[in-house]
């Protein structure tokens, strides 16, 4: 099994293309479900779970081309003959209950393998189920599958209100109201980029839907839509990921792609920890200006808040900050596993409950560590990348869920970094 090596090498210097974005991606795929028309999406991340995504697709009857080294998805969905999502790939990656909105909107009816549990946290898709309900399918849950028939062949519209944000739950609901009798209206709806990204390709493809970006979202459905070309929005949590690199090592990095309005709480942080971002004409230039970072307390929240997704990476830069910062995990129950291999790189860090206290230290030191998740792998690597001595960080499967060419990407701002097989 791959690990990552990393030896921590001084300040980091250069440019970083970022990528198209994961989540984005993983709920404009399934909109191809929608319509008979092809639909293609440019500036495609490189990523294990859009291949998963893909197979996925196809084992429903939709085509999937990769083009252009995997940064075209030129998709159709004339024919779809198979409306069971299968265990086997479902259990790969969460994202593929994202096709039983779309399967249900376009024929009517759909059996789709719950996720099953998460490193993260137990993460059930209850808000999914009552959104569908509410545009009056019908639900059962055998053997493990969700078994939906919308009576008379199509949904209605609906209003639904979530009891707390979804992403997604928001973006199963907006696909299939897309093509339900009549309108519907979300209510305390997610405002993440990549739903209003999402809305967009769909409004390119006929959609009628108001409100992307804020808490309430209406969709007018209609008959039937189009085909589209869509360009994948900028990886935001990416983006947040190599801007901690100057934070962390020194140094100065911009990151090719990057705007303000993607990373703006997070950015916020960063400021008060006395690193500066600035943007520019081809992204955001990050740059640490002196010694250590400034301690500071997170709280992480749904969009336009301080990303989850960036809960881990944020706890790396704070490990050696100059006093004690407290970040608190309010979206998943189980995300701060990070922690204990991040202590056994000499960091000082106490969690009860939701809440972790890092108290900073002057330097870590290189260990072998395990990546328990995504977003944890990454956090592993920077903080390598900024201890003395050299870390290994097995089980790397996690992090080419989410980070495309990464070596490659370090190596060009000065990182050592490289795959081995250990
Ligand atoms: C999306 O997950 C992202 N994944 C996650 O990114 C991200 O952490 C999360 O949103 C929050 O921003 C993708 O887009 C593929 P939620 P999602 O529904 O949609 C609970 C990464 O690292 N909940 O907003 O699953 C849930 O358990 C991944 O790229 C219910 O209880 O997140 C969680 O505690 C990790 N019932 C909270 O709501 C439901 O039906 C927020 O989950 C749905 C969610």
């Amino acid at each position: 099994m791959d690990s990552i090596l990393v030896k921590g090498n001084g300040p980091l210097n250069g440019v970083i293309p970022i990528a198209g974005a994961k989540n984005a991606c993983l709920t404009l795929m399934p909109a191809t479900l929608l319509s008979e028309e092809p639909l293609t999406l440019t500036n495609a991340p490189r990523l294990s779970d859009i291949a998963t995504m893909t197979q996925l697709l196809q084992s429903l009857g939709a085509e999937v081309a990769s083009m252009q080294n995997g940064l075209v998805l030129a998709m159709s969905s004339h024919k779809v003959y198979n409306h069971t999502a299968d265990y086997e790939i479902v259990r790969k990656f969460r994202a593929s209950i994202l096709v039983l909105g779309p399967l249900l909107a376009r024929d009517g009816h759909a059996i789709v393998s719950l996720p099953g549990g998460c490193a993260i946290g137990a993460r059930p898709v209850d808000l999914h189920l009552k959104a569908f309900e509410a545009m009056g399918a019908e639900l059962e849950l055998r053997d493990g599958y969700v078994h939906a028939k919308a009576p008379g062949g199509r949904l209605r519209g609906a209003i639904i209100e979530f009891p707390f944000v979804s992403v997604g739950a928001t973006e199963n609901a907006l696909l299939a109201a897309t093509l339900a009798k009549g309108t519907t209206v979300i209510k305390n709806a997610a405002r993440e980029p990549e739903i209003v990204d999402l809305a967009v390709c769909l409004r390119r493809m006929g959609a009628q839907i108001d409100g992307e970006g804020t808490s309430t979202i209406t969709i007018q459905g209609v008959d039937r839509l189009g085909g589209a070309t869509h360009p994948v929005v900028t990886d935001r949590i990416e983006l947040g990921t190599y801007m901690l690199l100057p934070a962390i090592c020194g140094g100065e990095v911009e990151c090719l792609g990057g705007k303000m309005s993607l990373v703006g709480a997070f950015a916020e942080k960063l400021d008060a920890a006395g690193v500066s971002v600035v943007e520019t004409e081809r992204g955001l230039k990050v740059t640490r200006k002196n010694g250590r970072v400034n301690a500071v307390d997170v709280v992480t929240e749904p969009f336009p808040g301080f990303p989850t997704d960036l809960q881990a990476q944020m706890m790396a830069l704070l490990c050696t900050a100059d006093g004690t910062s407290v970040l608190e995990e309010k979206i998943f129950e189980n995300r701060f596993m990070h922690a204990p291999e991040l202590v056994r790189m000499g960091a000082k860090i106490d969690v009860h409950g939701g809440h972790a206290t890092v108290t900073g230290v002057e330097k870590l030191r290189g260990a072998r560590v395990m990546a328990t998740d995504l977003r944890a792998s990454v956090s592993l690597i920077l903080a390598g990348l900024a201890a003395e001595g050299e870390t290994v960080v097995s089980r790397v499967y996690h992090l080419d869920r989410g980070y495309e060419r990464v070596e490659e990407k370090l190596r060009g701002v000065g990182a050592q970094i490289e795959r081995i097989s250990a």
